[in-house]
């Protein structure tokens, strides 16, 4: 088992979850964040974090989130760690409570 990043972390990637993560299990891409299932101890400790409620337990994701499962697991093998909370995107409040957001993820690894 595993927690998920799921879609609302899409344009927003506030970071607050990151800073809670007792074994760095974050990895950022341009504007999302994910977890890497292998890492993750399924602590739990970042769900609270999340303002926007983006991370979900595995066992607990709805069926439009189930797709984030192998995402955050194929994304983290390409991005990098993240270990420190930053400051959010722009307009991170405006997409904030927007839906389907999935079109305007950046899969890329940063440069
Ligand atoms: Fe994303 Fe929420 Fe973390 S918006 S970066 S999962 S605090």
């Amino acid at each position: 088992m595993t927690h998920v990043v799921t879609q609302a972390c899409i344009q927003c990637k506030y970071t607050d979850c990151v800073a809670v993560c007792p074994v760095d299990c974050f990895h950022e891409g341009p504007n999302f964040l994910v977890i890497d299932p292998l890492a993750c101890i399924d602590c739990g400790v970042c769900i609270a974090e999340c303002p926007v409620d983006a991370i979900v337990e595995e066992g607990d994701l709805q069926p439009d989130q189930v797709p984030y499962l192998a995402l955050n697991a194929e994304l983290a093998q390409t991005w990098p760690v993240i270990t420190a909370s930053r400051p959010p995107l722009p307009d991170a409040d405006t997409w904030a409570n927007q839906a389907d957001k999935r079109q305007l993820l950046i899969t890329e690894a940063p440069a």
